[in-house]
């Protein structure tokens, strides 16, 4: 059995002096004050703000001068037909493309064409339109792979099995049951994730998606597939998000019972462009809005 009293101060000790957060960013206001009320408000820096993002594949400009911004602690919806560039944002926004034009700033610090991995550790975590899991790993350990971006222990610790390693492993154990049981999915923690479930699988993916102690989610479709019954289980589980981890969420979602039900405001992507984006009960009464959808 390891001393206790050999354990040292891990960095796990310096990674939760991290979260206060607070910066004195009091110069960048002008973009944000030109897109939305909401900047005015309370003159904080918005979580997420994105200006003429753009992407081309070949000749398909899929994302052409895409903005947003977004508060802190919003519910913000994506929406557009199929194939408008909504999936391809939030490839833009994770690095998995670099853009050909744009800035993304979070939360003002300017992440644009970092890599995944970068963006994750700063702040952004997503899930998937087709659900990504370690399908053969168990409950638990989906949940783990997401702490391991924030636990650092060093590989040697690692390897010679050091106080610091259980210490850390044990912690993680700990905080991934947690959050397995915010999620109702302790009990099933030792299943196979591809035994779950679709919607527990949708739930998982979101659990491991924070995990990474994000500042901004990214919810790509997670109603597809989902009967109504799921569906409006969905959306507790997102309001409820919202409200345990003070998140602010990013939803792309096609159920519009969904969107008008959870989002406060909306952005409408339309062949790659920013069709219109405002107050959700605006949005959705929009004509030009009725018209994309409809394909008249
Ligand atoms: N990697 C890629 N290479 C080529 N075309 C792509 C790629 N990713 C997306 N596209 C194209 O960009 C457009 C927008 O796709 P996507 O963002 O997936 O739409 P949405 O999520 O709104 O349905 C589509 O025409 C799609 O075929
Ligand atoms: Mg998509």
């Amino acid at each position: 059995m390891a001393d206790s009293k050999s354990v040292k101060m891990t960095d796990s000790a310096a990674k939760s002096g991290a979260a206060a957060g607070q910066a004195a960013v009091g110069e960048k206001t002008g973009a944000a004050a030109v897109q939305t009320a909401g900047a005015e408000k309370t003159g904080a820096v918005p979580t997420l703000e994105v200006k003429n993002l753009s992407i081309s594949f070949g000749g398909l400009k899929a994302v052409d001068g895409f903005n947003v911004v977004i508060e802190k602690g919003q519910l913000y919806g994506l929406i557009g037909p199929n194939g408008a560039g909504k999936t391809t944002v939030f490839n833009l926004l994770t690095g998995v493309y670099k853009p050909d034009t744009g800035v993304i700033l979070l939360d003002g610090k300017n992440i644009t064409g970092k890599k995944t991995i970068e963006i994750n550790q700063e702040g952004i975590a997503r899930t998937f339109q087709n659900i990504r899991l370690f399908k053969d790993l168990s409950v638990l350990d989906n949940v783990k792979a997401g702490l391991h971006n924030h636990h650092k222990y060093s590989t040697l610790e690692g390897i010679l099995r050091l106080p610091s390693f259980y210490k850390v492993e044990k912690e993680m154990n700990e905080r991934a049951m947690e959050l397995l049981s915010v999620f109702d999915l302790d009990k099933e923690c030792d299943y196979k994730a591809s035994n779950l479930p679709y919607g527990k699988q949708r739930k998982l993916e979101i659990a491991r998606a924070l995990a990474t102690d994000p500042k901004l989610l990214l919810l790509d479709e997670p109603a597809a597939g989902m009967n109504p019954n799921e569906t409006a289980e969905l959306m507790e589980t997102i309001r409820f998000v919202r409200e345990k981890f003070d998140m602010t969420i990013l939803l792309i979602e096609h159920d519009m019972k969904l969107v008008a039900g959870i989002c406060e405001r909306l952005t409408v992507l339309n062949f790659g462009q920013v069709l219109t984006q405002g107050e959700t009960s605006e949005v959705l009464n929009d004509r030009r809005v009725i018209t994309a959808y409809l394909g008249e």
